[in-house]
């Protein structure tokens, strides 16, 4: 079969709930994708930064086979042998006390405004089921219908009330405007350190540092979801550590399996995540041997491959060379570590176009919002192969 039927075969029988690029991806291996006719790419998204380890990291494979062969699922009724490993090593290698295993990001985030909420009541005591929570204009923090109660994008939103109360949205990258916004039923602000689906917006330095400052004066938890920023993709282990900030809960996802598997947490210390009681939450696949396995391996990979330092040291020279392409649709080439957004200005046509003409040259990017072309390769890329991208993205920006 070839491309075209694959296409037509997804689009008779599958919601149309994407717009992806017709592209028909058989088989990948570290920074490449192939198609079902054979053609290579450079993959410059990296499944939205869950694939920072490169496709199908050989270690990770391995974890997965052999955990695969063992046991998959116990459920949280039994423990594994797996689970209190992660445990161990995440608190290592995050230095947190605790965390909590869910699957997907935005579970994750749930866990995380289910966890704030009750440190509250606990905790401040604010009046039972007044809590708030406040969130940043044009988040983006998943799709469950509590979360895109507090999105600010129709499309994410408009069709899908009635909404959860107790979320007061303010301006991203304007401290002053959460500290205004607090009140004493506040028990968190939640914040991406770098807005990745907003279109790779990187907030003034210091605002997040500001933040947390203000949330502690406040008795207001600090919450990071660094589900896209975290584990290498700006440079360092958590985004917010560029503003030398430790949120009170940090949210990691994606990475967190290198892209094998669906593998979520939260983490924080114990006077925080210590407050969740058996029967309080839950998961049937949170925490599973499969995924315990998998995330251990995609950790020890981080670790192992120094990928956080790779991202910041080839981030760098990756943003450096594209500040220098001279085009006349270039707004603006911000990011950081391999992170990294082009801003189209709005006469160009939409980085949609630009994304198809990148990906007949095999480059493989996605638009994020209409003008932004994000550039996010798995961190194991090198500079060589930077360096064989840079012709084909100055040529495809130089494009009537
Ligand atoms: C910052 C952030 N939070 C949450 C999510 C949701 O993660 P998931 O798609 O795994 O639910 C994403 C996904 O893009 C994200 O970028």
């Amino acid at each position: 079969m070839k491309t075209q039927d694959f296409i037509e075969i997804e689009e008779q029988y599958g919601a149309h709930n994407y717009h992806p690029l017709d592209v028909v991806i058989e088989k990948a291996e570290g920074v490449w994708v192939y198609d079902v006719e054979g053609r290579k790419y450079l993959d410059c998204l990296s499944a939205y930064s869950a694939v920072n380890q490169g496709h199908v990291h050989p270690e990770i494979l391995k974890a997965l086979l052999e955990q695969a062969k063992k046991v998959t699922l116990t459920s949280r009724a039994f423990r594994n042998d797996q689970l209190p490993m992660l445990y161990k090593e995440l608190s290592e290698m995050s230095g947190y006390e605790i965390s909590l295993p869910m699957n997907s990001g935005a579970e994750a985030v749930e866990t995380a405004v289910k966890l704030a909420r009750k440190w509250a009541y606990q905790v401040k005591k604010v009046p039972r089921h007044q809590a708030e929570i406040i969130v940043a204009g044009n988040n983006f923090h998943g799709r469950t219908v509590t979360i895109v109660s507090f999105s600010t994008e129709p499309s994410y939103r408009d069709d899908f009330g009635p909404f959860t109360p107790g979320f007061v949205v303010v301006e991203y990258g304007d401290a002053s405007a959460v500290e205004k916004a607090i009140t004493p039923n506040t028990a968190a602000v939640l914040l991406e350190p770098i807005q990745g689906e907003a279109g790779v917006i990187v907030p003034p330095a210091g605002y997040l540092k500001a933040v947390a400052e203000i949330c502690r004066k406040n008795n207001v938890l600090f919450i990071a979801d660094e589900i896209q920023t975290g584990l290498g993709r700006t440079g360092k282990l958590f985004a917010a550590q560029h503003d030398g900030v430790r949120a009170d809960i940090t949210i990691v996802g994606k990475a967190l399996s290198g892209g094998f598997y669906p593998v979520s947490a939260i983490l924080a210390d114990k006077a925080v995540l210590g407050l969740f009681q058996p029967g309080e939450h839950g998961s049937t696949f949170g925490g599973n041997p499969l995924a315990a396995a998998v995330a251990r391996a995609s950790l020890r990979v981080l670790r192992e491959e120094k990928l956080a330092e790779r991202s910041a040291e080839l981030g760098e020279y990756f943003i450096e060379q594209l500040s220098e392409i001279t085009s006349p649709h270039v707004k603006e080439v911000r990011g950081k570590g391999l992170l990294i957004g082009v801003e189209l200005k709005p006469e160009a046509g939409g980085a949609r176009r630009f994304c198809e003409a990148l990906k007949s040259k095999g480059i493989l990017a996605k638009e994020t919002h209409d003008n932004v072309i994000r550039f996010a390769p798995p961190l194991v890329i090198d500079k060589e192969t930077i360096d064989w991208a840079l012709p084909s993205i100055r040529e495809t920006l130089n494009m009537t």
